[in-house]
């Protein structure tokens, strides 16, 4: 089964089409990375995926409609749209979500809240105010949340935007652990340090412009298509690298 299917999904804000006639098949496990300009609806389809707006087509998240799979996908929004300066600590970002369940729960949660925070290298930070974290360990903290449903998928809309390399290098290296086990679709502007662990490419502006692998994928003719400008391509063995840095506008 796969972990996401669509067809004809299309999403309009008032007249304005953000999404047009999206079909598309996820296999579980594994890594998607999603990149387009700016506006081209890759935040509105990861919306969609999560049932957070309206749309119409098809959404299966295995096999069931968005409204009955929110507990399988943790979800890591993009950073500008997160209010940054809550005035909670560290381990309540982690735990809040949760206050709803039993005490009993509770306690195996403060566990697998350690573990995460701890995987994500700020065990130390447990009672930190989480609005006086660097953006990086922000970041950190809100990916080590994402993860406190065990989730079957890991949504991360451009997660990368405010961590150092060092940062970003140790965050790849998770999700290289984590794609054994769970379906990972990641919104990134710039590729290259995620080729080698990339299986599909979705290249999303309003429309699928293509999806498949890195190798069938990244060209400079879907690049030229996707962005509507030149940009270099060079080919190393299978893997390909993209010349435009990060495309951020
Ligand atoms: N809530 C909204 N109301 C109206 N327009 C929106 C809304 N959210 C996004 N849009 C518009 O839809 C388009 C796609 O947005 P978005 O999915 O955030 O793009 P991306 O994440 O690829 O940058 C943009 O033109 C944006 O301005
Ligand atoms: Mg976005």
């Amino acid at each position: 089964m796969p972990a996401i299917s669509t067809e004809n999904l299309t999403v309009q804000y008032g007249d304005y089409y953000a999404l047009e006639n999206l079909s598309v098949e996820i296999e579980h496990p594994s890594l998607v990375v999603i990149m387009g300009p700016n506006g081209a609806g890759k935040t509105t389809f990861l919306k969609a995926l999560l049932g957070l707006i309206t749309y119409s087509g098809k959404i299966r998240i295995f096999n069931k409609p968005p409204q009955e799979a929110r507990e399988l996908i943790g979800y890591l929004p993009q950073r500008d749209t997160i209010n940054m300066n809550v005035p909670l600590r560290v381990k309540d970002v982690l735990l809040l979500p949760l206050t709803s369940r039993s005490l009993s729960i509770k306690k195996e949660y403060v566990s697998l809240a350690k573990q995460n925070l701890s995987r994500v290298g700020m065990a130390e930070h447990w009672n930190s105010k989480f609005g006086a974290l660097s953006g990086g360990q922000q970041q950190r903290v809100l990916f080590a949340r994402a993860l406190m449903t065990n989730p079957k998928i890991l949504i991360l809309d451009e997660p990368f935007s405010a961590t150092d390399v060092k940062t970003k290098m140790s965050l790849i290296n998770m999700l290289h652990q984590l794609k054994k086990e769970m379906t990972i679709l990641i919104v990134l502007h710039d590729i290259n340090p995620m080729v080698e662990c990339t299986d599909r490419v979705l290249l999303l502006n309003k429309k699928l412009i293509a999806y498949g692998q890195v190798s069938e994928v990244i060209n400079e003719e879907n690049m030229a298509k996707l962005y509507g400008t030149h940009i270099p391509v060079i080919q190393r063995g299978n893997v390909c690298y993209v010349m435009g840095g990060d495309r951020h506008a």
